[in-house]
């Protein structure tokens, strides 16, 4: 069935209206469309458009529609050309010319933009929710790990000794920062385009204020073409969830590597973790990976839309049927990666051990040695040089700064004494660095509060 018979004279080819229709990725706004409708159709009774009686039909007839497609007793017509299209026949079926009257001073042009937004609204909301816990998780295992010595790393070498709490709150704030972006493009979404209708309002004497207040929008969009032709909404979501995927993959990538050998800094759970067909030992981070995967995919839909949009004229134009298949498998991915990452993340365990035996090697205790002699009064680029030199040496002998006799020590420069050996003690390097945002653990708890209290 289609709303638009009156000036054909010939059915639409079969293999068209399978390309043109949209129910298929559609039908999932139905809740969405029958309250914008129940919304615009009690605009219209207000303004005396329609009869209270046809009101009353409509909003009884929808609200049935609603719980039948809900509970599974009406199937939603896969040839229909698009949901709203499916809602108003039935509807119309079912009350005779009041449904016929539900599309005054309306278009699908308005109507789908409302519908997207309500549904992206609630998407938001759920994503907001599993950024929610995941930062809660993060901020439970950081407190845990508060003083887990580690290394820190830059160019994936062993750079300077960090705690496992740190690293981790890292994410925290990329995801904190996630959690903004996402409630602020949420905020600007948040404006009603119903009553735009086709592109150019409408000669009824309609409220547009009325409809927005009532499906909770913040206000009216105020300009009627760009009610219809806008998308900013779904490249700005799409742009959110495409970062959140790239904190997620990056998140992932170090759990791949902090589970191999030769790292085995963590463990995931059984109940995270595949194995192999072949090789009995083997146990995979499959989870991660799909996460690291899918974040192309993500990315992947965040060019369709852009693409899509660009170069568009205004207003209404088909191309733009094709933002819901991408934004909905953005939403879709994102979510399937927080539900499954999050109970993964938080039965990992964490082996201290392996990453203070990692902390120990690899010299990452060198800066602490310098910035020593520099409070001895040295300046600091003779103090780099001077162990430098001492690294070198090491390396020679196949020992660490630790090993060295003080005699070694003050062959490479004078102002050396005992007192270097309290300095580079890896708990001190980790408990001196104080400064705001370092690893220490007495900072790494302050920053626990401080993300709980902002994740709230
Ligand atoms: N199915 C269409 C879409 O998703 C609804 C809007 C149709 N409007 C039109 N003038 N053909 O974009």
């Amino acid at each position: 069935m289609q709303l638009w018979k009156g000036r054909f004279k010939k059915e639409l080819d079969e293999k068209t209206n399978d390309f043109n229709s949209s129910i298929s990725f559609d039908s999932r706004m139905y809740k969405q469309d029958i309250d914008g409708s129940i919304a615009h159709a009690t605009m219209l009774q207000s303004r005396g458009i329609i009869s209270a009686e046809d009101l009353s039909l409509i909003v009884k007839g929808l609200n049935e529609i609603k719980k039948e497609i809900t509970d599974g007793t009406l199937t939603i017509d896969p040839n229909a050309e698009d949901i709203h299209t499916f809602v108003e026949g039935e509807l119309t079926k079912r009350i005779g010319d009041a449904g016929k009257r539900l599309h005054t001073a309306r278009s699908r042009n308005d109507q789908v933009a409302v519908d997207i937004r309500l549904y992206l609204r609630d998407e938001c909301n759920e994503v907001l929710k599993l950024l929610t816990e995941l930062i809660g998780v993060i901020a439970d295992k950081a407190e845990k790990y508060a003083a887990a010595v580690m290394p820190g790393y830059t160019h994936m070498q062993r750079a300077q000794p960090i705690t496992f709490g740190h690293h981790l709150l890292a994410y925290a704030e990329m995801l904190l920062r996630d959690k903004d972006r996402l409630s602020d493009a949420a905020e600007r979404m948040n404006y009603s385009p119903l009553g735009c209708c086709a592109l150019a309002g409408t000669t009824y004497d309609t409220d547009r204020e009325m409809t927005a207040e009532a499906l909770g929008f913040n206000g009216a969009v105020q300009n009627s073409l760009d009610g219809v032709s806008d998308r900013d909404f779904c490249l700005e979501l799409a742009s959110v969830l495409s970062i959140i995927m790239m904190h997620l993959s990056r998140f992932s990538e170090e759990i791949i590597l902090w589970c191999s050998w030769e790292f085995k800094f963590v463990e995931l759970d059984d109940a995270f973790s595949t194995g192999s067909s072949i090789m009995p030992q083997k146990k995979n981070p499959d989870i991660t990976e799909l996460v690291r995967g899918k974040t192309g995919r993500v990315y992947g839909d965040l060019i369709t839309l852009l693409t899509m949009m660009k170069g568009l004229p205004l207003a209404y134009n088909k191309d733009m049927q094709e933002d819901k298949e991408a934004i909905f498998d953005a939403f879709d991915t994102v979510k399937i990666c927080l539900v499954t990452f999050i109970p993964m993340l938080s039965t990992m365990k964490a082996l201290p051990d392996n990453m203070r035996r990692a902390a120990a090697e690899g010299f990452i205790n060198a800066t602490d040695c310098a910035d020593w002699l520099v409070g001895k009064g040295i300046p600091f680029r003779d103090a780099y040089k001077a162990t430098g030199e001492l690294v070198a040496l090491c390396i020679d002998r196949g020992t660490t700064l630790e090993e060295l006799s003080l005699d070694e020590y003050k062959k490479v420069c004078e102002a050396f004494d005992e007192g270097v050996y309290e300095k580079i003690n890896l708990d001190n390097c980790v408990n001196g660095r104080t400064s705001l945002g370092g690893p220490a653990p007495e900072n790494v708890l302050g920053q626990v509060k401080r993300v709980r209290e902002l994740n709230k």
